[in-house]
């Protein structure tokens, strides 16, 4: 990329730390020169200039176009399907439906917690979505193959639907699943809870609702599939190569080693691309069909309907509380849907009410049922904003009855092991006390908490507009070890580095911060370190991108593996410039002696290094330490102004406090939090699937101008990242604990918050729409 003179004034130079002895863990960095630094991404040039490439951008010679004809149904049979007419049309190759021997294959639906699994079929004869794949077309063009579908005649026995979740369990509901419509129950209980609320001076109880969101990311899901005899190559736009390569594997019944799933860059997931589509069987199916390579992308209206969402969520919360703060129980009831299969539809939707605030009573029953909708899938921070926006709007109604300032409310109940958990570990590190305080002076709480309710200074007389400050807090539930990682780092003659790792950058600068630590330990800029994407035939075993862990189980092997190059290269110096290896800095492509200063060597000299031609470094990470949890921590505030007689809300300014552990790239940290406040704001104001629950059970908006994601426009200018940086050795050899998903976790309840100190009105239900609030503004005129 091209230099960036601001870049090198901004980087201050320090000696990088010695290189441990074999065998010793690399302890923590003292000062750094990448690390932690607001460094450009390494690939900002290929990003802003259009030349990067996605796997949508893939085109293979000779290819064909595949797409799916969706059931327009949300439940029904497939009675007769006629295919003649599309086959005819010009440029169709053939068409493939469940009556095509090959493509008659189960497909899995695993519900990830608590685990449970039932199969359906690629082409299932019963539809039970809409959506769900009932024919498939390969064609010359990707118009062609579009046209083709609407010529494919299908008889549909519809039958009667269930969509709404609420409704799943009514006597009478149609059955989505032959064993009915609840999937499972779960129950947790800790203590005692009755005997919880005796000892509670005050109890408060609620329903919250939050709807359910469609994850959206830019790149559209899809891929381009490629077969070579009996080996399968796909282009996959994923958060996991390996995840697809298995996944694929078990549907067609290959050898893992006769796939290949190759990534490029990517438009985002979310969660939404943790798990191959049936998009991904299909074109596999049609490639090996036509001997040449078939690209699938889905449309924007297909991802609305096939590919996942965040659940929508029914909470009842109680809550008892002591007149000092202290909590003593806490009963919280949830039901949700994952879809029409078993999608993990309530999944981790307890945990902010199980592990956030010391209680020592607490039980939990989370019912999943299906519905006639598209599965769930993971959707950043599965489940944590959901339980957020019920435990946290309950936390700010006790603090309002106890005439105590939310803050303190929950600083008196910061714990410091996770409750949640079997034997109630403690947590390596815990800044929740920290995020809460600093977070609260930084963003000037008191003092703004003092002048809200009344009317805003700036309104020109009218009397409508209200100022009203909240907060939420919040913590996720993995901290980011998921070993198996390897990476390999080459250095070459010339000095310069390329990096091996298996994990796909989804977007978030994941390469940037892998860049930064391998050029910590070998004094080279970052931006000279050549790293390839994601190949399971070329790159190294690891997880898929998700559950905030790219970075923290990556980071550590990239930094092993790249002490293991300098410990390589330092006693090959030593060797040449006859010092002891100990005696050595490396710095900017020479190595040199501490003690003698006329003792040094440019690493393209070392006659070592020629004669070899290579350097490998193998870098693997250590389990996190047995017995405590590595977790992160959140507290956001924000400010908001709502205009009463138009219930419009405009959100004013944020400040997320995060401890997450080392911050390893300041610029891509902050876009993180920007980021999960973005799509907070969208859960807390704007978004939410419409199904149509009477009439057709289909999806009403279904494209970017109807389901309303936040826009610029609706994200205040005034965004604030406090980084609380908290560190051991114990995190891991890095110290980063992970930020992609905490940051997402609190910030729509600290919006509900803020709209309910601004006006006095509690939304229970997301999205906070004008609509709901003018509704819930003039029902209280009414009441008087
Ligand atoms: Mo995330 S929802 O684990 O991509």
């Amino acid at each position: 990329m091209a230099a960036n003179p601001d870049k090198e004034k901004k980087v201050e130079t320090f000696p990088v730390p010695d290189t441990p002895r074999p065998g010793e863990a690399p302890q923590p960095w003292g000062k750094t020169r990448f690390v932690g630094k607001p460094l450009p991404r390494v690939d900002a040039y290929e990003l802003v200039s259009g030349s990067a490439v996605y796997s949508s951008d893939v085109r293979l010679p000779n290819m064909l176009y595949g797409a799916i004809l969706g059931c327009p149904h949300p439940n029904a049979l497939v009675k007769r399907l006629d295919t003649g007419r599309a086959e005819k049309m010009p440029g169709v190759r053939f068409v493939i439906s469940g009556a095509t021997p090959e493509a008659n294959l189960k497909w899995p639906y695993r519900q990830w917690r608590p685990p449970k699994e039932i199969s359906g079929k690629l082409f299932d004869p019963h539809c039970r979505f809409e959506g769900d794949a009932v024919a498939a077309v390969a064609a010359e063009t990707p118009y062609q193959a579009r046209d083709a579908l609407r010529a494919i005649t299908v008889e549909y026995e519809v039958l009667p639907f269930v969509v709404d979740e609420r409704k799943a369990l009514e006597a009478g509901a149609p059955p989505v699943q032959d064993e009915g419509n609840l999937v499972q129950t779960e129950r947790y209980e800790r203590g005692d809870v009755a005997k919880g609320f005796t000892e509670a001076d005050l109890i408060l109880e609620e329903n919250y609702r939050t709807a359910c969101e469609i994850h959206t990311p830019m790149e559209l899901h899809g891929c381009v599939a490629h077969w070579e005899g009996d080996r399968l190559t796909l282009w996959e736009s994923t958060q996991g190569v390996f995840a697809i390569q298995s996944e694929i594997a078990a549907i067609l019944g290959l050898p893992l080693a006769k796939i290949r799933v190759i990534g490029h860059y990517m438009g985002g997931g979310f969660g939404s691309k943790l798990q191959p589509g049936k998009y991904t069987a299909i074109a596999a199916l049609l490639a090996r069909r036509a001997g040449r390579p078939v690209k699938l992308i889905l449309s924007r209206e297909e991802t609305y309907l096939m590919v996942g969402n965040r659940p929508p969520c029914n909470m009842r919360l109680k809550a008892g509380v002591k007149k000092n703060g202290t909590l003593t129980a806490l009963d919280f009831s949830l039901l949700a849907t994952g879809g029409a299969y078993p999608a993990g539809g309530t999944a981790l939707v307890d945990w902010q009410v199980r592990d956030l605030y010391n209680c020592p009573n607490v039980r939990i029953e989370s019912t999943d049922v299906y519905v006639n909708a598209g599965p769930a899938r993971p959707f950043r921070a599965p489940g944590h904003p959901q339980g957020s926006w019920a435990l946290e709007q309950m936390m700010d109604a006790l603090a309002k009855s106890l005439k105590m300032d939310p803050v303190e409310l929950r600083v008196k109940n910061v714990p410091t092991v996770s409750q949640g958990r079997d034997g109630q570990p403690p947590y390596v590190t815990s800044g929740l006390k920290q995020c809460l305080e600093e977070g609260a002076r930084a963003f000037g709480w008191k003092d703004a908490r003092g002048k809200t309710g009344k009317p805003a200074a700036n309104d020109s007389g009218k009397g409508d507009l209200r100022r009203g400050v909240g907060m939420a807090s919040g913590l996720w539930f993995a901290g980011g070890a998921m070993p198996p990682a390897t990476i390999i780092i080459r250095m070459f003659s010339d000095g310069s580095v390329n990096l091996n790792m298996g994990a796909s950058d989804l977007g978030t600068g994941t390469k940037t911060v892998m860049a930064c630590v391998a050029a910590e330990e070998l004094g080279v800029p970052p931006e000279s370190i050549q790293i390839e994407n994601a190949d399971t035939g070329t790159t190294q075993y690891t997880r898929p991108s998700g559950g905030s862990k790219t970075v923290p189980t990556e980071s550590p092997a990239v930094r092993a593996a790249a002490i293991h190059v300098k410990q390589q290269l330092l006693s090959m110096a030593a060797e040449e410039l006859k010092v002891d290896p100990s005696d050595l800095t490396l710095m900017d492509g020479t190595i040199a002696s501490r003690s003698d200063s006329s003792k040094s060597v440019k690493i393209s000299a070392l006659a070592g290094l020629k004669k070899r031609g290579v350097i490998i470094g193998i870098g693997s990470r250590d389990p996190d330490p047995a017995g405590k949890i590595v977790n992160p921590f959140a507290a956001q505030f924000c400010e908001v102004e709502v205009n009463i007689k138009t219930g419009e809300v405009k959100i004013l300014r944020f400040l997320g406090a995060h401890d997450s552990g080392r911050v390893m790239n300041r610029l891509t940290y902050d876009n993180q939090v920007f980021g999960g406040i973005t799509m907070g704001i969208g859960l807390a104001m704007t978004e939410g699937r419409v199904l149509d629950g009477t009439q057709t059970g289909k999806m009403l908006n279904r494209n970017w101008y109807e389901y309303k994601l936040p826009t610029a426009l609706d994200v205040p200018t005034e965004l604030v990242s406090l980084p609380i940086e908290l560190l051991s050795p114990e995190i891991n050899t890095t110290g980063a604990k992970g930020l992609g998903e905490p940051v997402t976790i609190p910030t729509a309840a600290a919006i509900a918050n803020a709209v309910y100190d601004a006006t006095g009105i509690r939304v229970t239900a997301s999205p906070i729409s004008p609509m709901q609030l003018c509704k819930l503004l003039s029902e209280r005129l009414k009441e008087g």
